[in-house]
């Protein structure tokens, strides 16, 4: 974490990351939260789902073929309460998970994992997993998105007709497990994000993650995940002007509720393509 460095606007944040750290910029393409941008295409508002509704831990677009290596968020004001970005070591999880769950994380581990998920054209706010597939494709058109779907190995099917019509899309086996250079093994997916969290009028959490032949997840070591990542938490109240520098894949973060009007900024860095 970055603190008392007289960082006062997403401007500021914007130079700190483009200028002093020099990070390649990540386009916030594929995700699933509604965010809006704030400075360019390098500083966006962090998922605006609801402040009462916590947001479980999650490695940044781990859902994806495509995602960040570099996470950077920035307070530019804190909460009234609570609000803070809790974050987690990845490593740890998987060391702790392996010896307790060995055949669960076996299985994640060679089969890989995927996810499903039902969206409307436009975004939908009050669902924390409400970005239309526009917005989370970067396109217009029925065409386009079935363009990019096919480019990522995605498969899709259209729900209903005309206006109301909707897309429900499933990756290609992404890995749950992401190896360092170094050797070390990191729980690298979203899959207790989305197997507690990806709840609304068209989702049901529970179906849009499955192992890679196809099978759904086992109820009781999922909820032994949760334990585990509880107890790997760690959580720093914001002050305004913190930056926090994550490397995002050995890193978890998650979001407590608030009060207030709290404003975190996100900027994503460094692409990866090698799910
Ligand atoms: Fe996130």
């Amino acid at each position: 974490m970055l603190r008392s460095f007289a960082l006062k606007t997403a401007q500021d944040f914007a130079t700190l990351v483009e200028y002093s750290l020099g990070l390649p910029n990540f386009p916030y393409v594929g995700g699933n939260a509604v965010r809006t941008a704030v400075v360019g295409d390098r500083v966006f508002t962090t998922n605006e789902s609801p402040p009462e509704k916590p947001i479980p831990f999650h490695h940044e677009l781990a859902q994806t073929p495509r995602f960040p290596r570099r996470l950077l968020f920035f307070c530019e004001r804190p909460g009234d309460s609570g609000g803070e970005t809790p974050v987690l070591y990845s490593p740890g999880v998987y060391e702790e998970l392996k010896s307790i769950v060995p055949e669960f994380v076996d299985k994640l581990e060679k089969e890989g994992v995927r996810y499903s998920r039902v969206m409307t054209k436009e975004d939908r706010a009050h669902s924390a997993i409400g970005r239309g597939w526009k917005g989370t494709f970067g396109v217009k058109t029925k065409e386009e998105v079935e363009r990019v779907l096919r480019e990522r190995g995605y498969e899709w099917e259209w729900v209903g007709e005309g206006e109301d019509c909707r897309l429900r899309e499933t990756s290609p086996v992404l890995k749950a497990v992401y190896v360092g250079k170094d050797g070390r093994k990191s729980f690298f997916n979203q899959l207790f994000a989305v197997w507690g969290g990806w709840r609304d009028e068209f989702n049901e959490p529970q179906k849009c993650v499955m192992a890679g032949d196809g099978s759904l997840l086992d109820t009781k070591a999922m909820e032994l995940v949760g334990e585990v990542m509880q107890r790997h938490r760690v959580a720093v109240p914001w002050q305004q002007g913190d930056v926090l520098y994550i490397d995002n894949m050995m890193a978890q973060h998650s979001r407590a509720p608030f009060t207030g009007r709290r404003r975190v900024l996100a900027s994503l860095a460094c692409e990866s393509l090698e799910q």
